[in-house]
């Protein structure tokens, strides 16, 4: 939210530190990646092509590991990278069921494609619209990928991914940003991160530049037709919008049931919001909670609607509230009311490590954790013990090596996000300094899977 002074008064009365602001958290990751580059963290042969290797002992090669198994891998640099630096990830399943990738990074969007041994194939990139970013962020709806990215003026590119299906993999195609794209919409030019809403063919931008008019909340893109994304609206009475997960609410709080509901989260607060009208948006509620240091992203439990699962950025990184310990942290909120929602608990990994994105599939949580990597938690107890108590880790694979030795480290390295949605089961996680991974999780299913 993190509109006023007097919020942060009294959040600071109230006993927690203050949340950062984007522009400070930038700064801090944007040190990070420079002494990286400077540690040769993204230098060409930095890193070796892994063949699969099951989680032995505690370990798949150089990874430590539990219950997952690593079924394929690809170096940023065998994915048309020049710059050999990831971040996010999402995935596509075609109409016949062959399974895709868009992998992130710094310079464009790589295409692989998932094979039934879980092995990868590169099968081309899309460059990036303007110039490099740390940033880039992509979401599909139907056949196409939307992708947004925080290089000036690169608004939101649209491709068809039917294009992938005849590639022949020994000739990788490089995609033109003009002729092989289905629109380049330029409504905003920034943005941070993409959500789309499957269900209402909307595309939410967030974090956009203030010239596009948004404040850095909701920018409402209408994508039903894809060659011709139209501006359908706006919401910026909470200010800059990290990330956000949008649904057609069919909880507990009947005097919302059907309306289009998002969950965003705001830096210092989660905010619910209903988008039902997108002339003129609703907030229903704005809660900041202990340890508020920059709330970063969240996945709804289950289809009820009853919980959320939240991650802040920075409570790990300050040791601000509960993750004093560094021990990343998952935030537990009972959302039975839009207009009163209670953070209800917590769950602590036993890794020390930020956290970055989580999607829940099934009762279990699928952590991209930074410095910690892929980390599984049966989060299938909250619904009979919304305190965290019961919550517990299955399985993990740590995609970065590097700080094992210090027992882990709260730092911006390693995983930036992971796509847990596909129907083979292969989990996929983009590394920053690696390349893209594809594991499988060999442990038992949620107690309760209640989707
Ligand atoms: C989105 O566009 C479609 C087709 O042009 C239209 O029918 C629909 O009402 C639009 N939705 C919104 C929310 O603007």
């Amino acid at each position: 939210m993190k509109t006023s002074t007097f919020l942060a008064a009294v959040t600071a009365f109230a006993g927690t530190a203050a949340a950062e602001s984007m522009a400070k958290l930038r700064e801090l990751k944007i040190d990070t990646w420079a002494r990286q580059h400077e540690a040769g963290a993204y230098d060409i042969d930095r890193y070796q092509a892994t063949a699969a290797t099951s989680c032995v002992n505690g370990k798949a090669g150089e990874y430590q590991c539990s219950n997952v198994d690593l079924k394929g891998f690809l170096r940023h640099q065998d994915m048309g990278s020049s710059t050999r630096k990831g971040n996010d990830i999402w995935g596509w399943t075609a109409p016949n069921g062959r399974e895709f990738a868009t992998v992130g990074q710094t310079d464009g969007t790589a295409f692989v494609e998932l094979l039934s041994d879980g092995s990868l194939v590169y099968l081309g990139r899309l460059p990036t619209q303007t110039t490099s970013s740390s940033w880039r962020d992509m979401k599909v709806i139907g056949n196409h990928v939307y992708i947004g990215s925080e290089a000036s003026n690169h608004g939101l590119q649209v491709f068809d991914l039917t294009k992938l299906l005849d590639i022949d993999p020994s000739s990788p195609k490089v995609f033109s940003t003009t002729s092989d794209l289905t629109a380049i919409y330029k409504g905003f030019g920034s943005s941070h991160n993409i959500v789309a809403h499957e269900e209402t063919n909307m595309i939410y931008a967030v974090g956009t530049a203030a010239s596009a008019g948004c404040r850095g909340g909701l920018f409402m893109v209408n994508v039903t037709n894809p060659a011709s994304p139209v501006k359908a609206g706006c919401l910026s009475a909470g200010g800059y919008v990290h990330d956000a997960q949008c649904v057609i609410y069919k909880g507990p709080d009947t005097r919302y049931t059907g309306k289009e509901i998002c969950f965003n989260f705001n830096e210092d607060t989660l905010d619910i919001v209903d988008v039902t009208s997108k002339s003129s948006p609703k907030t229903l509620s704005s809660k900041t909670y202990n340890g508020a240091s920059y709330t970063h992203q969240g996945w709804l439990l289950d289809s009820s609607m009853k919980y959320l699962l939240l991650d802040d950025e920075l409570d790990e990184y300050y040791g601000n509230g509960k993750a004093s310990n560094k021990k990343t942290t998952t935030y537990i909120v009972d959302i039975s009311s839009l207009t009163a929602p209670t953070f209800s608990g917590i769950y602590q990994s036993p890794a020390t490590s930020i956290d970055h994105n989580q999607y829940v599939v099934k009762g279990l949580s699928y952590q991209s954790n930074y410095g910690s990597g892929l980390r599984i938690v049966d989060v299938s107890s909250i619904p009979s013990k919304p305190d965290g108590s019961g919550l517990k880790q299955v399985g993990f694979f740590d995609c970065y090596p590097e700080d094992d030795s210090y027992g882990g480290r709260a730092e911006f390295t390693g995983s930036w996000s992971v796509y847990p949605f596909f129907k083979s089961g292969y989990v996929l996680l983009n590394s920053i300094e690696r390349g893209v991974f594809s594991l499988k999780y060999t442990g038992a299913g949620a107690a309760f899977a209640s989707e």
